[in-house]
């Protein structure tokens, strides 16, 4: 293949990247997106601050912006994301105990419901586990709610879209030795033993000097893979933009069967959220393809 796509599309699986909706009247941006990539993630317009900003009071007009642009273009979407701790409207943010957790369910049901049978798969659950080596659950206005917020999560989206993926997607859970991989793990590895749907697991993989790439990722894949869900490489960014790790990134993809796509989080360098000058990204600020996209495109051609 010629586009990272087309190459994806060769073992069966996908190339995506995150878009923004405020970027679409760039002719540079669209047209390289629209060419290289056959998924599409909205950057930040399916969030929860950005569909439901009034409790109750649904928007979906920038969603639906990068929704119809990609379908109109004959691209996929995932969805990201509906139970998250972050970016929250501050109505949530007040809201505590059992008026959250009815606020989360109903948010689950207004969001998959707008776009009930149109979504590849959903990041329903994003970021829950906590960073250092406790390997537990984060901290947070919803974790608060009880334990079982997140197979609520679950089990409410499998009901209110049984034809989208189910995904639980997190960072800093590609190192197969650290404690919040392995917290993880043991969640779904739970969730698949009681029967609580889900399809998927998200590795972000944003990789940096404080949690770098390493060889046991594919290890990682394996893993989850060997619990019977899909996995997704869903925000892949390297600081530094190193070709070698880009290619060794999508080898460990490609060598696990139920790896099924790669999405990266963003365009060209300037489009990421970490900034131009650490050159994460697969383009240039100029819009060249980078000697790391050679290396992706290589990689994806050799499987
Ligand atoms: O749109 C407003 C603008 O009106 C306002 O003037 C400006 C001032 O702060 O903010 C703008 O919103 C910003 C938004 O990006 C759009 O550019 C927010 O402040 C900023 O916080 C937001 O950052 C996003 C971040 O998630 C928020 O958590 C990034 O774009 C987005 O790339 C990033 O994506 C996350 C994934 O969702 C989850 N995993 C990690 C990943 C990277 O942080």
């Amino acid at each position: 293949g010629s586009t990272l796509a087309a190459a994806a599309q060769e073992s069966g699986r996908y190339f995506g990247t995150a878009i923004a909706a405020g970027k679409l009247g760039d002719s540079q941006y669209t047209t390289i997106a629209n060419r290289e990539f056959d998924m599409i993630t909205a950057e930040n317009e399916m969030k929860i601050n950005a569909t439901e900003p009034n409790r109750g009071q649904f928007n979906f007009t920038q969603g639906d912006r990068i929704y119809n642009w990609a379908v109109q273009n004959g691209k996929r979407v995932r969805g990201h994301t509906l139970a998250w701790h972050s970016q929250q409207p501050t109505w949530m943010e007040q809201t505590s105990g059992s008026s959250l957790r009815q606020a989360m369910i109903d948010h689950i049901n207004g969001v998959m419901g707008h776009y009930r049978g149109k979504i590849y798969a959903w990041d329903v659950v994003n970021e829950a586990f906590a960073d250092g080596n406790s390997g537990g659950r984060r901290d947070s206005n919803l974790q608060r709610t009880g334990n079982d917020w997140i197979e609520v999560a679950f089990r409410t989206a499998r009901a209110a879209d049984p034809a989208a993926k189910l995904c639980y997607n997190d960072y800093n859970i590609d190192n197969w030795s650290w404690a919040k991989t392995q917290g993880v793990y043991n969640m779904v590895r739970d969730f698949k033993q009681r029967g609580v749907p889900i399809d998927c697991v998200g590795l972000q993989s944003h990789f940096n000097s404080q949690s770098p790439y390493n060889s046991n990722y594919r290890t990682t894949i394996q893993s989850f893979a060997a619990l019977g869900v899909d996995v997704q490489i869903t925000e892949l960014d390297i600081q530094g933009g190193s070709a070698q790790t880009y290619a060794a990134v999508v080898n460990d993809c490609l060598a696990v069967a139920r790896c099924t796509g790669i999405t990266v989080w963003g365009v060209r360098d300037s489009d990421s959220w970490l900034g131009a000058n650490t050159s994460p990204l697969l383009f240039d600020t100029s819009g060249n393809k980078k000697a790391a996209y050679n290396s992706v495109l290589n990689a994806l051609n050799a499987a």
